[in-house]
């Protein structure tokens, strides 16, 4: 499956729902990196329009490129080169409708959505059923805010637990982890 996985910094909602721009984590780079590199995703999108942050991300992944880096720590450096930092969902979506030769369905994640379209064999069905490539985007802050989750194909429902109250609210990481490993786990 043509799998991309986004992680967006912009748009983004904050606690009073107001749209604003988060700031990258360089946990997010490395876990998430290794969580698409073991599952199979073909390139991992951090978004950000902030010049300054995408040097960030690009002076991380630079130094583990470095021979004396890779060479202490390979798989660090495998899981990384699939990264990427981009201004956009747009300039990303234009990047893998290259490398695909079609644009991307895209497909959202949230803890409190209302409605959604389906769980994560719904989606794997869809994608299989049109051989698309599938860009997946989860978000920072407060969550995607609605001008991104406008551009949604497909809405996937909550990860939710039968053993809790009702809290759901993942670190982005685990969220990650969770859908990949229900998508393309043994
Ligand atoms: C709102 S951010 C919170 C970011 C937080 N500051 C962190 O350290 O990860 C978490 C993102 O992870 C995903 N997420 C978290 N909990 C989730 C859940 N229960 N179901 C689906 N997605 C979830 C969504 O993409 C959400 O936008």
């Amino acid at each position: 499956m043509k799998l991309y996985l986004g992680l967006v910094h912009h748009p983004i909602k904050n606690k009073l729902g107001e749209l604003v721009t988060t700031s990258v984590t360089n946990l997010d780079i490395h876990d998430i990196s290794r969580s698409c590199r073991t599952f199979g995703v073909k390139k991992y999108f951090i978004v950000t329009p902030f010049v300054a942050q995408r040097e960030l991300v690009d002076s991380i992944l630079g130094h583990w490129e470095q021979d004396k880096a890779n060479a202490y720590n390979p798989d660090r450096q495998d899981a990384l080169s699939i990264a990427r930092a981009v201004d956009s969902i747009e300039t990303a979506i234009a990047e893998i409708t290259k490398m695909e030769g079609q644009a991307p369905m895209i497909a959202v994640t949230g803890a409190n959505f209302d409605s959604f379209d389906g769980d994560v064999s719904q989606l794997t069905k869809k994608i299989e059923g049109s051989n698309m490539p599938c860009f997946l985007l989860f978000g920072t802050g407060w969550g995607l805010h609605p001008i991104a989750l406008e551009k949604a194909d497909f809405k996937l429902s909550p990860i939710i637990s039968k053993n809790s109250d009702g809290y759901n609210h993942l670190s982005v990481r685990s969220a990650v982890a969770i859908y990949l490993d229900r998508m393309f786990g043994s």
